[in-house]
């Protein structure tokens, strides 16, 4: 039988076990949100995240910018929530526009702040030391829905398909911190039936490539990363569901899997950089 993983579930407990601690222990984390220019999807993922922020209890703001707006007009208004004591947890939206230089942008957050894990120094720590690092909001999310299913990763081979610094490069390095033997692959990629199909745990995060039933190994656990959707506006994954929920063991749906999760990683990283923050 394929264990469908229900992603709004494990959220849902998630941000209520986060609600009853910060009220029981007084905790005061913010985060704030910037949100450049008008990107119809962006508004939408910012829109939920304060929505859910409030569930948990988690003050928020947004700081709305102008399409227009300058990299270091962005700078300049990431310098002043580093510098404001109340403000605990600092995230920019992406994609920024074009003309912005998002790498700078991005490192100019404290890392102390930096709630999505992307700045140098934080990619640093998880790459390096494995310690005192920030895990990227998604792959955190893959983590506690991984474990909540007892899925056991180490000494497992596990295919990462796709390779953004968002979600792919920092869930390959985090299974195989993990003991598990990863592969990445990517659009570049000749056959990935090849590697999908002796894959125990596939990762798929393109948005591009589709994956369906016969390019996967019966008892496989497949967690969608994928957002497409179709010409009738219905959301999909990068799986072909009916078709690869016949062959796997355990599967995530879209909606309703890894998009739930990554705001529950997000609102986890938030409450841990205030505890930090504290001490
Ligand atoms: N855009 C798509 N995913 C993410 C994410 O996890 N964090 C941020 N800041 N922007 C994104």
């Amino acid at each position: 039988m394929t264990i469908i993983m229900d992603g709004i579930v494990l959220r849902n407990r998630i941000l209520n076990e986060l609600q009853a601690r910060i009220k029981e222990q007084g905790l005061k984390p913010k985060l704030v949100a910037i949100l450049v220019g008008d990107d119809a999807a962006s508004k939408i993922y910012v829109r939920n995240k304060e929505k859910y922020a409030a569930v948990a209890g988690i003050k928020t703001d947004v700081v709305r910018m102008p399409a227009d707006t300058n990299t270091e007009t962005v700078i300049a208004q990431i310098k002043k929530l580093n510098g404001d004591k109340s403000v605990t947890a600092i995230l920019v939206q992406l994609p920024l526009p074009k003309h912005i230089d998002t790498n700078a942008v991005i490192n100019a957050v404290d890392v102390s702040k930096d709630v999505d894990g992307f700045t140098d120094a934080n990619i640093g720590r998880m790459f390096g030391s494995g310690v005192d690092f920030v895990m990227p909001c998604t792959p955190r999310g893959i983590m506690a829905l991984l474990d909540e299913y007892k899925i056991n990763i180490a000494g497992k081979k596990a295919v990462v398909i796709g390779r953004s610094n968002i979600v792919g490069k920092p869930m390959a390095q985090i299974l195989m911190a993990h003991n598990a033997t990863v592969t990445v692959c990517h659009s570049q990629t000749p056959n990935i039936a090849e590697y999908t199909r002796n894959a125990d745990i596939i990762i798929a995060a393109t948005g591009k490539i589709k994956i369906t039933g016969d390019m996967l190994k019966p008892g496989a656990v497949l967690i969608d990363v994928g957002m497409q959707r179709d010409e009738n506006g219905n959301l999909h994954g990068d799986c072909d569901f009916a078709s690869c929920a016949s062959v796997v063991g355990y599967i995530t749906p879209t909606p309703g899997g890894t998009g739930p999760m990554t705001i529950a990683g997000l609102m986890m990283n938030t409450v841990d950089l205030y505890m930090v923050s504290v001490y």
